[in-house]
Parts: structure tokens; sequence; C-alpha cells
């Protein structure tokens, strides 16, 4: 651990897609922080990354970066069949991790890697990105504050336009554990609990219609195992119902590549609803009054002492910047990191049994902590 003068030295382990477009803008503007070290099993994007990320030191093994003293906190944002054995690695080696979701392939795997990161009493976090959308943020405010009344009802939609071509190692129940229901679903289960505690039973359904037996270059490759939609529905323990549903098939909505996410919360005394592509408004309304809509104040566009500017970039990718300036903030401010790998797990066990439900045909009870 460095001296409070010394920037907190995060080892990338991934240096794909969600690194460049999460993690790496994220360190970047964050002086509490350097980017010290990435690895990557593929040299070629190595060689590409040192370039772009301005990083000396690379590696191919991502055991060198667990165990290595030059770095005090690693970003896990590989394959979901490989987060596991490098979390469990990496805090056993004193360094703090935030982790992609879903964090392993099932409870099981989530389970070894909260033990082992409180044992070795490290930061751990899971980078549910969403819960850090400004309109969320104050949607939260808003409901734990009181002003929305008892939540009664949670609404979830993500509708994504993608194309039917392979998904990679995304689309293999070894690689992936899942599909639409870890990659995309598995956020809303996080936000939702968030918002209304742990959910106490869900009855689930997955589905699989697009075979994904090509690549976008048209190279044939083995079909899809995993589901491209998912759905529930599920009772709170604390009374509150939900429901959820979640594909890449939809056609139509595309919107840019961002899609149609709709999240929303009807209480006592009010509703209120998140949406991804305008992330700085919230619609809420009263009753007998209409949904409208309503800017999210200042305070909630970033967080507090960020020096990221809410006003900069696009608005449906900036805010996700912020999951590092939590990351870093708790390592500094030496906290637990929310959301932790706790909700990771929480969400995880509720992921699991939506596949249950699906098999068995039955709604399945929770016990989460
Ligand atoms: N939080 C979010 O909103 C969000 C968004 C996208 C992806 N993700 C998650 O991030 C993770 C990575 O997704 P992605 O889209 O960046 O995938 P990707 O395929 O673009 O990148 C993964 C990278 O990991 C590398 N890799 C594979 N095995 C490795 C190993 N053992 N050690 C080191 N590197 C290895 C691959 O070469 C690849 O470059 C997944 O768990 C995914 O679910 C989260």
């Amino acid at each position: 651990m460095p001296s409070s003068s010394q920037p907190i030295r995060i080892g990338i382990i991934g240096a794909g897609a969600v690194s460049d477009y999460h993690h790496v803008p994220g360190i970047r503007l964050d002086s509490r922080c350097v980017l010290a070290a990435v690895c990557d099993t593929s040299e070629e994007l190595l060689a590409k990354r040192k370039g772009e990320w301005g990083v000396e030191r690379v590696t191919t093994d991502p055991l060198e970066i667990c165990r290595g003293d030059d770095v005090d906190a690693v970003v896990i944002a590989t394959p979901n069949f490989t987060h596991r054995a490098i979390a469990v690695e990496a805090a056993n080696h004193g360094k703090h991790v935030m982790c992609e979701k879903p964090l392993g392939l099932n409870g099981a795997d989530v389970q070894d890697m909260y033990d082992a990161a409180r044992r070795n009493k490290v930061v751990h976090m899971t980078a549910f990105t969403y819960r850090f959308a400004p309109a969320m943020r104050y949607l939260s405010h808003l409901l734990k504050g009181g002003s929305l009344g008892v939540p009664r009802h949670f609404r979830s939609q993500r509708f994504l336009d993608w194309a039917e071509t392979s998904w990679g190692w995304r689309q293999y129940k070894a690689t992936a554990g899942a599909g639409d229901l870890f990659d995309m679903t598995i956020h809303r289960l996080d936000f939702a609990m968030d918002l209304c505690g742990p959910l106490a039973r869900v009855c689930g359904a997955v589905a699989r219609f697009a075979p994904r037996d090509k690549t976008k270059e048209g190279k044939e490759c083995p079909p899809s195992e995993v589901d491209d939609w998912s759905a529930l529905i599920g009772e709170f323990r604390d009374g509150a119902v939900g429901v959820w549903e979640g594909t890449t098939l939809a056609k139509g909505y595309h919107r840019n590549g961002f899609g149609h996410e709709w999240a929303e919360i009807n209480g006592a005394e009010g509703s209120a609803v998140y949406q991804l592509h305008e992330p700085n408004t919230i619609l809420l309304g009263k009753t007998g009054d209409d949904l409208h809509a309503v800017p999210v104040p200042s305070e909630f566009l970033s967080p507090l002492g960020s020096p990221r500017n809410p006003t900069e970039g696009e608005p449906a990718t900036v805010f996700r910047y912020d999951l590092m300036w939590e990351f870093v903030s708790a390592i500094v401010e030496g906290r637990e990191a929310v959301p932790s790998f706790r909700d990771g797990l929480n969400a995880q066990l509720v992921a699991d049994a939506v596949l249950v439900s699906h098999e068995e045909r039955r709604w399945v009870d929770l016990e989460l902590e």
C-alpha cells in the first residue's frame, strides 16, 4: 500500500472492450491513481494498448500482476470463467479488487471470491455500472428519502438490437455461464435490490433464438448455447414485487447502440423512471398526474469530489467512469466499496435461481445475505 502522497497503482487484467470504454478513461480522470500495468493473453492487443494507453509494463500472465509488488489494486475485465481464480489470487496477495460482472459462473465461484476478499481485508467491488447513472442515483435518493412512499412495484426492460452473429466467448456456458441473463439482466437485479432490498423468491425463464453459428466476418463457429432473452418476476423480502425482461433481439431498438432501458419504481406516493439514453433526466409522477421529465439536480450528475465535468462527453457513456472514482475512493478512505462483492454475490444467486426456475418450471426461494 503506498503512502497517502503516492497514487494507487492499478493493474488492468483483460485489455478488451470494457477496459477501454470504462476503466482506462476512469483512471485518466483521477489523479489519485495511475495505470501501472496491463495484462492480456493476446500479445497483439497488448502491443496496441501499450501505445493507446501509454503503459510500459505489460504481460500475458495475470498471476504476475496478482503477485507482483508494483501494483496495489487490480481491475479484472476478462471473460467470466476466469474471474474467480484471478480475484482469489489477487486478494491473497493483498491487492484491492474491482471485478467485472457477472463475478463468476455461479454462486459457488463468487462465494470463494467474496471469502478471499474478506479474509485478506482488501477493498472489493463489483462493476455494476448502471448504479452510477445520474438518473439512477437520483431515483435511489428519492426512494430512500421517502419521496415516492413505500416501493410496491419495480419494472425493468432492457431491449437491445444486436447483430445475430457470434458473441465469441459470451455464447458458451463454460466461458460465460449464461447469455443475456448474466450479461444484461444481472445489472438490473442488482439495482432493483439496491432500491427495494433483497429478493425473497423468483420465477424466471430464458430462451434462445439466434443460432450465432457464424462470426461477423462470415466464418463458421460452434453455435450459441446461451439465452438471448431472459425474464423473471420476483417478490422482495419487504413486500414489493418486480418484473424484468431483457433481450438482445429487439429489432428497431438500436438507439445508437444504447438500446432501450426503462427501470421504474411505483411507490405508494409516486412513480419514478430511469432511462439509459437520457441519464441526466428522470421521469416523475404523483397520483392523478402524468409522468413528466425532471432534470437530475447537479449534485447527482457526478460523485462528490470527482473531477469529471458532467457536461462533457456522451451522457450515456461518461457516468461509467465513476466506477473507478468509487473504487479508488474506497481504497483511499479505507472503507467498503459500493457495490461490493456481497452485492455481486446476491445478484449472482438470484440469476442462478432464474436458471433453476426455468429448468424446473417453478418458483425458487432465496436466502440472501
Ligand atoms: N460493467 C459493464 O457494463 C460491462 C460491459 C461490458 C463487459 N463487461 C464484463 O467485462 C468482462 C470483459 O468483457 P469485454 O467486453 O471487455 O470482453 P472482451 O472479449 O472485449 O475482452 C476480454 C479480454 O480479456 C482477455 N483475456 C482472456 N482471458 C484472459 C486471461 N486469463 N488473462 C488475461 N486476459 C485474458 C482477452 O484476450 C480479451 O482481450 C466480462 O466479464 C463482461 O461481462 C461489463
